[in-house]
């Protein structure tokens, strides 16, 4: 997977977590940071969530090599608001790609926020179930985990085998 070296601080929350999926970034250092980190983390400042006040960005990487990003946008309307990963999909599909190679979600939260029900299963539908899905909070915590981690037992075109 491809990184990039940038300069990163340490947060606090982090350690307090336990979950050993849970790798804090202590202290001031050069780390290997996943380079979906910074597309997804700009994108989230421009995240349309006035009623939340939740940011989320969301950046995947395609098979192509393209990054597209998505933020959150809600509405006034509770259920019309769309997630981060659902934007970043979007976007995928409107510039061509089919297929996630990987994909990073952040948001300023206590611990690394995973994606929602619905997201989960809109990610499944582009993305094989061991493609790496890293969860990311503004203070540089991150949790690693797979697509068939966060949907074990997803529903799939062979479901509906018989229809
Ligand atoms: N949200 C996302 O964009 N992605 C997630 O993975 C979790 C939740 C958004 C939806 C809503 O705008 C706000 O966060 C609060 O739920």
């Amino acid at each position: 997977m491809p990184k990039c070296a940038v300069w990163w601080a340490g947060p606090r929350m982090a350690q307090r977590l336990q979950d050993p999926h849970i790798q804090p970034k202590v202290g001031r250092m050069i780390q290997e940071v996943p380079m979906l980190l910074q597309p997804a983390t700009d994108v989230r400042l421009r995240a349309y969530a006035p009623y939340s006040r939740f940011k989320v960005g969301a950046a995947i990487r395609a098979t192509s090599g393209a990054v597209h990003v998505g933020c959150n946008v809600e509405n006034v309307a509770y259920p019309e608001g769309t997630c981060a990963e659902a934007g970043a999909i979007a976007a995928m599909i409107a510039a061509g790609d089919t297929a996630i190679a990987e994909i990073l979600v952040i948001a300023d939260s206590p611990a690394p926020v995973p994606p929602c029900g619905g997201c989960r299963q809109k990610i499944a539908e582009f993305a094989a179930p061991d493609v790496k899905v890293t969860l990311c909070t503004t203070d540089g915590a991150q949790k690693v985990m797979t697509v068939a981690d966060l949907l074990p037992g997803v529903f799939t075109a062979a479901h509906m085998a018989k229809a």
